[in-house]
């Protein structure tokens, strides 16, 4: 094959350069303006249950802003999801607070809830005090055990900050990822679902938490007629320019996850019986995982191969594959920091790969990308 073939590509509908043609022609080239309005206003009644959403420069800056609004400060304690891209864990950092880091179960790969219960106790007799806000993660799109995790939280009385970054669209009993917790977190990066280049969405309880997420992401401008400032602020706003590549966007997603979706069952049809290749699928009928990307496990003993020797053969065939993320009690940036492990991540990690699974993976894509995997297995 002459082209590459990659994760996840931007894909356009067309629409977006209307919005942004508008944003111009009005003279609304600021981070405020109808377009971010109106896709606030899409995204409200995609993700529905009566919530509010913010749109702001990133998906990491809502992350931010979230705990910001649960107290989180200097000196607390925050309970992340280990298996992850580093941007879960990073702004609790930024607020001088430290992430404590949770392994996954198998089902979902997500935060493991007995492991979360068993460390809520273990940091209360330590610390004395309760962990700040509980962060899990719905990774790939896939979404975690969110109603057990959100029974502990309330048991515990401790708030939950979901991070929906690559799980717009998923669900969990028919309810979109993102909607269950306090806040919950949305990112259009360039290779998201969907994408304004660069921003995400907090998602928030109501009006009031709108009002508040837009003050502090506008510099904690107080009301007066000079600039007054009682708090710290951040220029976290998204632009009317990317609102309107959003827009533009919003009238694809459907599409996109459908396509998504698709092309991971291409996958699911294509493994089946391959000794030794594990499809990522949603483990029951509750799960309905947007597949942002598709995801496989490569057993040395079975193959012969393992995934990184896979990911050198399928690059110089000219396709893109990613080792799963690496687990953040492992990362040396966080080596330190309090972790509660099973050893699911790391086993994950050593095992896994990222497969192409944009809007622009054709069905004969999937055929060449699964012939390939094929012919990199030596038994
Ligand atoms: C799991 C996860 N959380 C947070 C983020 C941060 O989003 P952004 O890149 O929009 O800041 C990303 C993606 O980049 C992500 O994959």
């Amino acid at each position: 094959m002459d082209k590459r073939i990659y994760l996840c590509l931007a894909h356009m509908s067309g629409k977006e350069q209307d919005f942004i043609r508008e944003a111009f022609d009005t003279n609304w080239v600021v981070p405020l303006g109808p377009n971010v309005n109106a896709f606030e206003d899409d995204l409200k009644h995609f993700v529905g249950q009566n919530k509010e959403v913010v749109a702001l420069s990133a998906g990491t800056a809502a992350i931010h802003l979230g705990l910001i609004q649960l107290g989180v400060s200097a000196g607390d304690e925050v309970i992340c999801q280990s298996f992850t891209f580093c941007a879960s864990a990073n702004p609790v950092a930024y607020q001088g607070a430290t992430p404590v880091f949770i392994d996954s179960e198998e089902d979902t790969w997500n935060m493991d809830p007995a492991l979360l219960e068993e460390a809520i106790k273990d940091r209360i007799a330590k610390t004395g005090k309760k962990p700040k806000a509980i962060l899990p993660v719905h990774l790939y799109g896939m979404p975690a055990r969110i109603d057990e995790i959100c029974a502990i939280a309330a048991k515990y009385d401790i708030p939950v900050l979901e991070d929906a970054a690559e799980a717009l669209g998923s669900e969990f009993k028919g309810q979109k990822c993102g909607t269950f917790g306090t806040f919950g977190v949305l990112s259009f990066n360039g290779n998201k679902m969907i994408t304004t280049s660069g921003g995400g969405a907090l998602i928030v309880p109501d009006e009031a938490a709108k009002k508040q997420t837009m003050f502090y992401a506008t510099q904690a401008r107080e009301p007066f007629p000079h600039y007054q400032h009682e708090k710290i602020g951040y220029n976290y706003r998204m632009s009317n320019i990317c609102a309107g590549i959003g827009r533009g966007q919003m009238t694809v997603l459907e599409d996109h996850i459908a396509h998504h979706r698709h092309v991971h069952d291409l996958y699911a049809k294509a493994f089946e019986g391959v000794e030794g290749i594990t499809l990522k699928s949603n483990p029951d009928d509750r799960f309905n995982a947007n597949y942002w990307l598709s995801t496989i496990l490569i057993d040395p003993e079975k193959t012969g191969t393992n995934y990184d020797e896979v990911r050198v053969q399928l690059d110089a065939k000219g396709i893109e594959t990613r080792p799963l993320w690496k687990p953040m009690h492992l990362q040396p940036v966080y080596v330190n920091n309090p972790c509660y492990v099973n050893g699911v991540s790391e086993r994950l990690f050593n095992m896994g790969l990222c497969i192409p699974a944009g809007p622009w993976v054709t069905d004969e894509d999937v055929a060449y990308i699964v012939e390939q995997i094929k012919a990199c297995l030596k038994k």
